[in-house]
């Protein structure tokens, strides 16, 4: 069975790497689906993202990383996906995440989401505050896989050289 895991992914977080991880024990194939999200500025273009996701979960011999625009459920139904697999850190990401689920089953009948709950030590992890720490010297060594530190030192500092004063 595939299953597909959506997300911005601005930057790959561990907490994503345990979520994806784990997924790749229960489904045949896993496809990490990364959202060409332009409403939500991303400091990272999609390729780039991708490319982090990739090099994060090279060691996963079920796991591909694609990139995908408009609707997730279109994306999934072309992948032959039956599932979506997403992380629940918090009672909020539930509130949110059962809303989406309920409209993309609503879209798609066929299609399951399932949760996994997060990791204890992952679940204070989301890439808005990468970013916000990152941004603001702080340590991002625990928060994300060592392939990131470079490219998001790099960016911390393209961003304060060029016109971004602001860490979102
Ligand atoms: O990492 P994020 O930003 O929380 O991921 C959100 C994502 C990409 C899973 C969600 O925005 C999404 O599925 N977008 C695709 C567009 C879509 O299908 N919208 C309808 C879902 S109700």
């Amino acid at each position: 069975m595939i299953a597909v895991i959506p997300g911005t992914f601005d930057p790959v977080t561990l907490g994503h790497v345990d979520l994806i991880g784990r997924a790749a024990t229960l489904f045949d194939e896993v496809v990490v689906g990364v959202l060409d999200n332009l409403a939500k500025e991303p400091w990272f273009d999609a390729d780039e993202r991708a490319d982090l996701v990739r090099a994060a979960v090279a060691e996963l011999r079920n796991v591909r990383v694609d990139r995908f625009t408009g609707l997730l459920v279109h994306w999934a139904a072309s992948l032959g996906a039956r599932v979506v697999v997403k992380g629940l850190r918090s009672g909020v990401d539930f509130e949110y995440e059962k809303t989406m689920a309920l409209m993309n089953r609503s879209l798609a009948p066929s299609l399951e989401t399932v949760f996994l709950v997060t990791e204890m030590r992952c679940s204070h992890m989301s890439s808005s505050l990468v970013r916000e720490v990152a941004w603001l010297g702080g340590e991002v060594e625990s928060l994300v896989p060592p392939n990131v530190l470079g490219p998001l030192a790099a960016k911390v500092a393209e961003r304060k050289r060029g016109r971004h004063h602001r860490h979102t």
